[in-house]
């Protein structure tokens, strides 16, 4: 039976992923794959919902620890209705963000919550990325980036660019320590090298 495919796009905000992703599942559509692009926080109606209550507002308006109920609450209703049944009909799932950016985000940006986090990712969350695609890129570029685009969804770009750094750090180890499905990509060269060099990767991966 065909299990489908399932990548996830990674890196700091502002760093081009959302692109990336969108540009990967047009390649593989074209080449006559079906694919779902989908993205985290939401994919799903109520994660959608849960997207706007994370993401707004005042950057101390939830605990570290809300957020990895509600982050891990949404990817569990991604899975249950996006992504599983997609990979079950054999397609290819592209999510622009997943369980890495909980591993960073809420892990890392007020103390050490990375057990908590993986705790609860292994209780609730089935099924892995078959491949991670980290866009890695400075965060002064990808800050001034992402902050160019005046959203309401400011939250965590919020919190300045001294975490951003951390966080660059922490996926370049998440890399490392998850080497057999996570791929690097220079993000800093310019929007169709970087396509390329997910192509590059992938064409291997996928027939
Ligand atoms: P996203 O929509 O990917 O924004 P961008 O395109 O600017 O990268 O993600 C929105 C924000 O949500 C981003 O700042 C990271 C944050 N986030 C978490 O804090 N934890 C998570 O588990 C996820 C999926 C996202």
């Amino acid at each position: 039976m065909n299990q489908g495919y399932f990548i996830s796009f990674e890196g700091i905000d502002g760093s081009g992923k959302s692109t990336q992703a969108k540009r990967l599942a047009q390649y593989l559509t074209d080449q006559g794959h079906q694919v779902v692009l989908t993205r985290e926080p939401g994919g799903s109606i109520g994660a959608e919902e849960i997207r706007a209550l994370v993401l707004q507002g005042d950057p101390d308006r939830w605990s570290a620890e809300t957020e990895i109920l509600l982050f891990t609450a949404a990817r569990r209703d991604h899975m249950e209705r996006t992504i599983l049944p997609a990979l079950a009909a054999g397609k290819i799932v592209i999510t622009d963000r997943f369980a890495d950016s909980t591993r960073m985000y809420q892990g890392l940006s007020r103390g050490d919550l990375r057990g908590l986090v993986d705790r609860l990712h292994d209780m609730m969350i089935p099924r892995d990325p078959d491949c991670t695609i980290l866009i890695d890129m400075d965060p002064d570029v990808g800050l001034t980036r992402a902050k160019s685009r005046h959203g309401t969804e400011e939250r965590f770009e919020d919190f300045g660019v001294d975490l951003q750094r951390q966080m660059r750090q922490g996926f370049l180890a998440l890399a490392r320590e998850f080497s057999d499905r996570f791929h690097v990509i220079d993000g800093m060269q310019d929007e169709t090298a970087v396509h390329d060099d997910v192509l590059r990767k992938m064409t291997a991966l996928i027939q």
